[in-house]
């Protein structure tokens, strides 16, 4: 019984607009992958990981993965593909028969502490097979009509209780067969459909399948522009 971490690192990171992927893009010194790296292999509950990286970049993000002294645990490397989702996929299918629970997460969230590592984790080995960490929502949210913007201005079809949301983040940790299930038709459906989902958890629910939310951290916050790799810059001088 083991767990395997994916750790999706294939993104080119065109919101953050750097010349290199955002996963090797540093953060005080390090690029992102290698931090969610070593959080991931110093909960102690990860047994491997795989990386899904950008074509053409294999041996570079091997190289800063694993050779970090601080990753102590094996790491293998595989090109993701056009979409997150057909990144996961692609480490996926490295998941062997003795990794009853697979983990996936983001080099995009690079501080998600050990701590929520192993709360995820815990959530699936007593019995949930798809656990997401989430946070309350500070914000009232509305949801508006697809593409019903004329002139800058959305019509508002919803408002949902903001008591029962919650934003959702990374490590989500699943039953391994569960996730291969999920995958399997999310697959059929970004063919049929040309959707993919940008959360693995949403694939299970489109299964019928139960989704399970646990407590998020702040700290687990997604770089997405440069405000974010400040925010980030300054959480990470508070850890030491
Ligand atoms: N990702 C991936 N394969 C893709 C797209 C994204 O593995 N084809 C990964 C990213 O590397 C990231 C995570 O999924 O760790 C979340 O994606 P996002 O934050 O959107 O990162 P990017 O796609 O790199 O950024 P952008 O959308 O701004 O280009
Ligand atoms: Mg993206």
């Amino acid at each position: 019984m083991t767990t395997l971490a994916i750790l999706t690192a294939a993104g080119s990171g065109t919101r953050l607009g750097r010349d290199l992927p955002k996963a090797l893009v540093a953060l005080g010194g390090f690029p992102l992958v290698v931090h969610a790296a070593r959080r991931l292999a110093a909960s102690g509950v990860v047994d491997s990981l795989v990386v899904t990286c950008p074509a053409g970049l294999d041996a570079a993000v091997r190289d800063v993965v694993a050779q970090d002294p601080h990753v102590d645990v094996p790491v293998r490397v595989v090109e993701g593909g056009s979409t997150r989702q057909a990144s996961v996929a692609a480490g996926l299918a490295l998941a062997g028969p003795e990794d009853d629970v697979v983990l996936v997460h983001d080099a995009a969230r690079p501080l998600a502490p050990p701590r929520l590592v192993r709360r995820v984790v815990e959530a699936v080995r007593g019995g949930h097979g798809a656990v997401v960490p989430g946070l309350p929502v500070a914000d009232t949210v509305k949801r508006v009509a697809p593409a019903s913007s004329a002139g800058g201005v959305e019509r508002v079809v919803e408002t949902p209780d903001r008591a029962v949301l919650r934003a959702v983040q990374t490590p989500q940790g699943f039953d391994r067969a569960l996730l291969e299930r999920a995958h399997a038709r999310g697959a059929s459906r970004a063919t049929a459909e040309g959707l993919a989902a940008t959360d693995d958890a949403g694939l299970v629910e489109a299964l019928g399948e139960a989704a399970y939310v646990v407590a998020g951290e702040e700290s687990a916050l997604k770089i997405t522009t440069e405000r974010d790799l400040q925010v980030a810059t300054l959480l990470l001088q508070e850890e030491s």
